[in-house]
């Protein structure tokens, strides 16, 4: 493997083998092409590792004592924060619904005992180039979601917000059921929906009210310049519609796009209504904190009005309800 260029970190793989022997194989051979490579002998012991240094590619053996190969395949591929390290299932069963499980459970390849060594060495170099980028998306994305908490932190008033926003949004998704890939998207959303108010002036952004026509006109175009900025990352997309759409109201009175009811995505209409609570419950220099019961009224006064979806206040509400009791 040729170095790394320099501030590139070399990336490593972790091989997931309850027999000592095929552990030890399989990391010399990797080693004897540069690649670090570190073995566990059990599930448990890979989680472990993994939890300790995330590695950028695991081979994972399918039969194992305990939790299989399958098992611990799916797992990781559930979790947000291990989901894109690339796993390669290795296999003795030829068999076609072996495969399939295996493709059911998030595996990004296959290999067959006995493994060729330049089968492997092709796979993993491909599978680590494939990491390499995502991890630069990956970059990418928390360099925006920075960005993001930049924007908060010209308004002192805002402190804390987007992590709020973003915990909250997260459980709101939850508590309905949306897809991990949503989740995800709501999170994001959390800390850049208001990253477009990196082009509002700051004499602007902190005036808060009483903003002249032409000062409001600025401030409406802040989901359309944050959706501008986010487009270009892929790995963003689920994340666009919530940037451009946290404004809109169902009565068809919000920016920019003047979307009704259901015609507005649910991820924004997700994050508009934990803005809206945490506003609410926030003090700025132009009005004070509300309680948790006012804030409540307001809300479910302002969604009777036609401005919030009503169902997903109230779900909103039964979600922090039930927070409260498991507390
Ligand atoms: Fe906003």
């Amino acid at each position: 493997m040729v170095d790394p260029p320099a501030g590139r970190r070399k990336q490593s793989i972790l091989v997931v083998d309850d027999s000592l022997v095929n552990a030890a194989l399989l990391r010399e051979l990797l080693e004897s092409r540069g690649y670090p490579a570190v073995a566990a002998h059990s599930a448990a012991a890979a989680e472990m590792e993994i939890a300790c240094q995330a590695p950028d590619l695991i081979l994972l053996d399918v039969v194992m004592p305990g939790k299989t190969g399958y098992e611990l395949c799916r797992e990781l591929k559930e979790d947000p924060r291990t989901r894109l390290i690339p796993v390669v299932l290795i296999t003795g069963l030829i068999a076609h619904e072996d495969r399939i499980k295996g493709i059911e459970a998030g595996a990004d390849d296959f290999l067959t005992k006995p493994i060729w060594p330049e089968e492997l060495f092709a796979r993993v170099g491909s599978l680590l180039k494939l990491k390499e980028f995502t991890d630069e998306l990956e970059t990418a994305d928390s360099v925006l979601c920075t960005l993001g908490l930049s924007v908060e932190a010209r308004d002192p008033y805002t402190e804390g917000h987007c992590e709020r926003l973003a915990r909250n949004a997260v459980d709101l998704g939850r508590f309905l059921g949306v897809d991990e890939e949503c989740i995800v998207a709501l999170e994001r959303g959390g800390y850049l929906h208001d990253l477009g108010k990196i082009a509002v002036p700051d004499e602007i952004l902190k005036k808060g009210s009483n903003l002249t026509p032409a000062e409001w006109d600025i401030m409406k175009q802040h989901p359309l310049t944050g959706e501008k900025i986010c487009r270009p990352l892929r790995s963003l997309r689920l994340v666009l519609p919530i940037i451009r759409h946290h404004h809109e109201h169902s009565d068809g009175s919000g920016y920019p796009d003047g979307l009704r009811d259901r015609d507005i995505p649910l991820l924004p209409r997700i994050l508009q209504v934990v803005d809206i609570y945490d506003a609410l419950r926030t003090a700025r220099p132009y009005k004070p904190a509300l309680g948790h019961e006012q804030a409540a009224a307001t809300m479910r006064a302002e969604a009777r009005s036609g401005f919030w979806d009503e169902e997903l206040v109230s779900e909103f509400f039964g979600m922090l309800d039930r927070r409260r009791q498991v507390a």
